[in-house]
């Protein structure tokens, strides 16, 4: 049998934090050394320059989040493992299924919408400060996921409209050109969504997250400033509506989490929970944050990690290429 082709993206802006660990990079990982399935894994950067024209910053974070996942035990051998930029045969795709997208399927696409929104209730243009990178970004996420014709595209709710999209072109594509596309399947995993220090989602846009690899010190400093109730030492508290407990149970095994409701209906104080809180995390990420120290100092062997995901991916990218260029029409004379 087929393995399960299983591939996703990550963005290269911003620093890794807590709750991409949680949600993402930890659970990716661990599919990722499963034998049945065959992982795909890219740095998106290509899909960074629609968020962010700094060049300083995409670049340190494509190295930051290379360094993140190579330290937190992905195997370059098991995984593919890229740089979407390494692989030219994605933006070639991106260019024939926009031929064959329909501009009113990207009218819908949320990120877009929302824009136009934004600029309606200020008053502006609709489509004030809206590239047409944003505009097409679906169609690139769609190249994506085509090229390597994945089965399973584990993301946030926030992509599974642009996953779904993705099927809609494939399925275009092969309606009119024959059969050339797999059509890919969003997975959410929905259990893992980690609220920031002031409760509401972790995220880089509300400036609430945790860094993932902060010195122990800076992990303490941040873990102290989640967002806690009035309530006293001594007074029993409610684990469900904490996000102190919260924390916990994402890093803790069943029995520490029993361990943990016990003691807030016994009335741990706030300072003390925090306290057993960073030395739960802090024993998970020491050994991961000090091999991603050093592999920020050894940026060639990052480098090379990803030339060599890259030569694979381009192999396999090539041949799909091939056949979609064929099903269009473009190819050699004889
Ligand atoms: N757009 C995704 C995000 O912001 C990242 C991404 C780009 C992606 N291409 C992809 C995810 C392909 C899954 C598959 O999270």
């Amino acid at each position: 049998m087929q393995k399960q082709r299983v591939l996703t993206g990550i963005t290269t802006t911003g620093t890794p934090h807590l709750g991409n660990y949680v949600g993402a990079i930890r659970p990716a990982i661990a599919a990722s050394q499963s034998a049945d399935i065959d992982s795909y894994l890219f740095l998106a950067d290509y899909h960074a320059l629609i968020k962010c024209q700094d060049p300083q910053h995409v670049h340190q974070s494509t190295r930051e989040i290379a360094a993140t996942w190579l330290a937190l035990g992905l195997d370059p051998q098991k995984t593919h493992f890229y740089r979407q930029s390494d692989v030219p045969q994605i933006p070639e795709l991106m260019w024939v299924l926009t031929c064959l997208t329909a501009k009113g399927l990207m009218n819908r696409a949320h990120a877009y919408k929302a824009a136009v929104q934004a600029n309606e209730e200020a008053g502006e243009d609709p489509d004030f400060g809206v590239t047409m990178g944003l505009y097409s970004y679906p169609v690139l996420m769609a190249a994506d996921i085509l090229m390597f014709n994945a089965h399973k595209v584990p993301v946030g709710k926030d992509q599974i409209q642009h996953v779904e999209m993705a099927r809609d072109i494939a399925q275009r594509f092969n309606h009119h050109f024959g059969e050339v596309f797999t059509l890919p399947e969003a997975v959410v995993d929905d259990v893992a969504v980690l609220s920031g220090l002031d409760g509401r989602k972790m995220s880089k846009s509300y400036g609430n997250t945790i860094p993932l690899f902060d010195t122990p010190k800076k992990l303490q400093k941040s873990i102290n400033k989640i967002k806690t109730n009035l309530l006293e030492p001594g007074d029993p508290k409610d684990p469900d509506d904490s996000v102190v407990f919260e924390f916990w149970q994402a890093f803790a095994n069943e029995e520490q989490v029993a361990y943990m409701r016990e003691q807030y209906a016994s009335g741990i104080a706030w300072g003390q929970a925090k306290k057993e809180l960073f030395a739960l995390i802090d024993e998970e990420l020491a050994p991961a944050r000090e091999r991603y120290n050093e592999l920020m100092q050894d940026i060639g062997y990052i480098e090379n990690q990803l030339q060599l995901g890259a030569e694979r991916a381009r192999d396999e990218a090539s041949v799909t290429i091939e056949k979609v260029r064929r099903a269009v029409g473009i190819h050699k004379m004889i």
